[in-house]
């Protein structure tokens, strides 16, 4: 039975009988307990404990399945959940079987990047309500895709951007787009977030309790070997699978920082540089190999026109080279940092953490503090009982400008990897990129980190991206040809992502 013909049933049946009204909750099979939404969770490792953590603490929900194609994390989160909300879920290797199930309403989805789109597609397609991980897919057309999917099933679709839900955010964000900080055109995001080596790239076995078939799904088939050490989370540092942390963090503070300047589109200009670079110092190894092939380090910036997104990513140690007046408006020297700065005329707000934003005024003084955080979950699952897409604070679409301008920077990146210059080749190519950024400050910045933490940038140089131009709407590269084919993958078949029109 689908979710509104199963909702509607146990209306008319609570009607006719106040006894199965207040049936206590013990099954599904002719109880009040049909009133719960079955939700299933797909990936169910890391992120999907907090998803499973999620469904148990909402009385509307009751976890009817378990999805992973890991069979040792699987049964262990079955046998868990049995523990606590008393019914044990069906555990499946295999999502597509997962999803005949009509016993299933909403399925959320922790799997690795690759996988995100086409598990919220299938699931939409069969009927289900779906809560997809940032980043919402793993390149721009998934994306899009995606949003064709929960359009045409008419299916809520919400990202996993919890700050989407949180307090603090939403009347931080509120306060910069009402002139909190006076006029405000420009957001740093920042990823500062020690990220060390995942070890030599090599030949590593696959685990035994894993069907290596499944798990890599749309992407390159590898076996009988993987190249990292480490099989779970360390894939989002191998473009295969993962998009580095630009891609990982990023979708959350690119997230906030569009939100508060209300920017609702993706950028026309976009350019990267970085590199993965310090692994050989790290190691104390000059031919060094890290099994990534992410950026460890980058700077992408984003223009949309009127406005402008800085976001940094940093993988090395951060605790000295952060400069004065982002640890002033931190509150903080040491250590990671995660958020987001916006630059007004009249002063400052960050996004320190999912809960906590603080204004200044220019001579950073401390104005207005935010606080606290919100049920992501609980925002989604009233949206699937409203059936208004309104009601959900991070709808696909927004989910997917977010992740998709990690992935344009990723492109830059990608396409200018072999293009490496100096730290003066640097600076004057991004005199003519228009920015609101600092005439060459971030690159200064990035440079002393990068020299901070042993990197030998004669060695080990930056590389540079090209400049792209992008088409908001039609979503290609107005500049270059060749950064077109970045917006897709070669599928492997049977798991192919449709295109938006096939959906
Ligand atoms: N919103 C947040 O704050 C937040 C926080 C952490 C992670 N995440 C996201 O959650 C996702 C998962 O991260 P993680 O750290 O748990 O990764 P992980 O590698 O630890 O876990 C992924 C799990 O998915 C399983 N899996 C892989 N392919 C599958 C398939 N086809 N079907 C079913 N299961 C499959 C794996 O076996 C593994 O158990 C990532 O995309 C990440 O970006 C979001």
């Amino acid at each position: 039975m689908s979710q509104q013909s199963r909702r509607s049933f146990v209306k008319t049946t609570a009607a006719a009988s106040t006894a199965f009204a207040f049936a206590p909750a013990i099954g599904r099979a002719g109880t009040s307990a049909n009133a719960k939404m079955g939700a299933c969770v797909v990936g169910a490792n890391g992120r999907g404990g907090d998803h499973i953590n999620g469904w148990l603490g909402d009385d509307r929900t009751e976890i009817r399945a378990i999805v992973d194609v890991d069979e040792d994390v699987g049964n262990k989160r079955c046998e868990a959940i049995e523990k606590k909300q008393g019914v044990r879920p069906k555990f499946y290797t295999d999502m597509r079987k997962a999803f005949e199930d009509d016993a299933i309403d909403v399925v959320s989805t922790a799997t690795p990047n690759h996988w995100h789109a086409l598990t919220g597609i299938w699931a939409m397609q069969h009927g289900k309500d779906a809560y997809v991980e940032k980043p919402v897919c793993h390149n721009v057309h998934e994306g899009t895709a995606l949003i064709a999917a929960a359009r045409k099933y008419k299916k809520m679709c919400q990202v996993g951007t919890q700050c989407r839900s949180s307090k603090a955010c939403i009347e931080a964000t509120e306060f910069v787009r009402n002139g909190g900080i006076g006029e405000c055109n420009f957001a740093r995001g920042l990823c500062y977030k020690r990220r060390k080596s995942i070890g030599a790239l090599g030949d590593y076995a696959i685990p035994s309790n894993v069907n290596f078939d499944l798990w890599s799904g749309p992407a390159q088939y590898t076996a009988p070997k993987v190249t990292r050490q480490r099989f779970h989370y360390d894939w989002h540092w191998q473009r295969n699978y993962g998009n580095g942390d630009l891609g990982n963090q990023g979708p959350h503070q690119t997230d906030v920082a569009r939100w508060g300047l209300g920017v609702n589109a993706h950028p026309n200009t976009i350019v990267t540089y970085g590199g993965r670079l310090g692994y050989q110092a790290e190691r104390k190894d000059p031919n060094y190999v890290d099994a990534g092939d992410t950026g460890n380090t980058l700077v992408s910036i984003y223009d949309y026109g009127d406005k402008c997104i800085v976001f940094e990513t940093r993988g090395l140690d951060v605790s000295n080279s952060a400069d004065e007046e982002l640890n002033t408006l931190f509150q903080s020297t040491k250590g990671n940092k995660i958020g987001v700065v916006f630059y007004g005329t009249d002063g400052y707000l960050v996004q320190k953490s999912y809960s906590h934003c603080i204004a200044y005024d220019k001579d950073m003084n401390v104005v207005k503090e935010f606080k606290g955080g919100g049920d992501h979950y609980g925002n989604f699952l009233g949206a699937c009982e409203s059936r208004n897409m309104a009601d959900l604070n991070a709808d696909v679409r927004e989910g997917h400008l977010s992740a998709g301008v990690s992935h344009l920077g990723n492109i830059s990146y990608y396409m200018g990897e072999d293009n490496h210059v100096t730290a003066a080749e640097l600076k004057s190519a991004l005199k003519g990129v228009k920015s609101i950024d600092d005439d060459g400050v971030t690159a200064d910045r990035t440079i002393k980190h990068l020299e901070q933490n042993g990197v030998d940038l004669g060695k080990y140089p930056i590389s540079l991206g090209p400049v792209l131009k992008f088409d908001p709407e039609k979503e290609v590269f107005t500049n270059n040809d060749d950064a077109n084919r970045w917006l897709t993958r070669e599928y492997r078949a049977p798991y192919v992502c449709p295109k938006a029109a096939d959906v």
